[in-house]
């Protein structure tokens, strides 16, 4: 697989995780605030918003896995969470890349939900919503993407290509 047309630039990204920041600013600042990262597809998002809001607030990751080929998903989810993992009584922003099928963002919310935090929201810095299976809330979008596999900027494709600081889809080969 290579590489296709580059959809999102750096600067286009930059641009667009400022205005989500701002939003989120204006929802949350003043308030408990843990962020909870998806790795590892959120990295670059995760840092990226963090400097951008300028709140403090505390950082809790989990990692997701989903069983099945990327095509057809399964739709079983496991999460292994770091660290302590404190969110009772707090404000919860889940951070990830992107919104396909919907369903790590479904069992991230449910895990987050049983801890008893004080709100819940979600980011994703793209959103599929033509493949989604499962419904899920999503708080803060930073662009809608068309049924096509995106990669760079923390996304990969069986591990390459995540470093890329851009947005491009990935091609077929000929
Ligand atoms: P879900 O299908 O919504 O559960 O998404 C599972 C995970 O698949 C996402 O968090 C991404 O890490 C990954 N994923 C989904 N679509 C893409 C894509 O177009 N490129 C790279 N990774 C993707
Ligand atoms: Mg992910």
């Amino acid at each position: 697989m290579a590489l296709g047309e580059v959809l999102f630039t750096a600067d286009q990204i930059a641009e667009r995780v400022a205005q989500l920041a701002a939003e989120i600013r204006r929802d949350l600042a003043g308030r408990p605030l843990t962020i909870v990262g998806v790795l590892r597809g959120s990295i670059f998002f995760l840092t990226d918003l963090l400097r951008q809001l300028g709140l403090d607030a505390t950082i809790e990751l989990v990692e997701a896995a989903s069983y099945g080929d990327r095509t057809v998903s399964s739709g079983q989810v496991t999460l292994r969470r770091y660290g302590h993992f404190e969110v009772a009584g707090r404000d919860v922003l889940i951070v990830d890349d992107i919104a396909d099928t919907g369903n790590t963002l479904a069992a991230v919310r449910r895990a987050v939900e049983a801890m008893g935090p004080a709100s819940v929201r979600i980011c994703v810095l793209l959103d599929k919503p033509a493949r989604r299976q499962v419904a899920v809330d999503v708080d803060y979008r930073g662009f809608v993407v068309d049924d096509v596999f995106v990669v760079g900027y923390g996304l990969d494709h069986g591990g390459r290509y995540r470093s890329l600081p851009y947005i491009a889809r990935l091609a077929e080969e000929t």
